[in-house]
């Protein structure tokens, strides 16, 4: 049987989400969002949390920020020390000052800002003692460097093709210390052989569930809160004793968000 570790989440209500620029393929600004839907979706997935006995703090949601329930990207946060976010499009730029107050305000140990484009763990996941980091879109390929120097852990830095999954989390999702998912196709061939070299053992993601955000998915090492509609995943995962959540969040996907987007890990020391 696997191990649940309980988790420390950082989250920021959906209060003023909403579609009102494009900088994904999933974004509409000409359809229709429903704000009071988000922030029932939203909930859901925090009574999830809670209720899997994970703690999580909040962040006071910003007027005028609409991608701010995007937690995941305000920071990466290892073994105390917090690397800001710097966002790529000006439209989210001023979420990464509202994200450091929070994390100051949670009294870790050091709260730096990341001085190339680096859009937190969007871009960068921690599986055991490596930090896999995503470019292609968002995070600039020189932010690797930055954090592997900031957090001396060695990052492996793979690089995303498709527009549709421009942040490594959407489309490879930690699900213990030495197991990944991910989907192939949405990598440089390069990057693929070193995920193969890595991690030969991964849960292969088929594309359907891919393109459902079935990957943009949380785990504690054995609960995995993901997409309801990753259905194939949701069997794959149950195959390798791991115990999938699903859960809709339709409204958020508007904007190219799912669960993992919604949620950033605070890795004390
Ligand atoms: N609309 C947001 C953006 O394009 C969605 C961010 C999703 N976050 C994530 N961690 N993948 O920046």
């Amino acid at each position: 049987m696997r191990l649940a570790q309980p988790r420390h989440y950082l989250m920021c209500r959906p209060t003023h989400f909403d579609v009102v620029y494009s900088i994904n393929p999933w974004m509409d600004p000409g359809k229709p969002v429903d704000t009071a839907l988000a922030v029932a979706q939203w909930e859901q997935l925090r009574r999830t949390y809670l209720d899997l006995g994970h703690t999580v703090e909040t962040v006071e949601p910003v007027p005028g920020l609409p991608d701010m329930v995007f937690a995941a990207n305000g920071a990466t946060v290892l073994d105390g020390r917090a690397l800001v976010a710097r966002f790529r499009d000006r439209e989210r730029a001023d979420e990464a000052p509202a994200y450091r107050e929070r994390l100051l305000g949670l009294g870790l140990a050091e709260v730096a800002t990341a001085g190339f484009v680096n859009e937190g763990e969007g871009d960068y996941l921690l599986c055991g003692d490596l930090l896999l980091a995503g470019t292609g879109f968002r995070s600039d390929p020189r932010s690797h460097a930055e954090a592997q120097e900031f957090f001396g852990r060695p990052v492996i830095g793979l690089t995303l093709v498709d527009p549709r999954f421009y942040h490594l989390d959407t489309a490879l999702a930690v699900l213990d210390e030495r197991t990944v998912a991910y989907y192939p196709e949405a990598f440089t061939p390069g990057s693929r052989a070193v995920l193969r070299r890595l991690f030969p053992d991964a849960v292969v993601a088929t594309a359907e569930d891919a393109a459902v955000f079935g990957l943009n998915a949380t785990s504690d090492g054995r609960h995995v809160v993901l997409p309801q509609n990753a259905t194939a995943l949701a069997e794959q995962l149950r195959d390798r004793g791991f115990e999938p959540i699903g859960l809709d969040l339709s409204e958020l996907l508007k904007a190219g968000g799912s669960v993992k987007c919604c949620t950033l890990e605070l890795r004390r020391a």
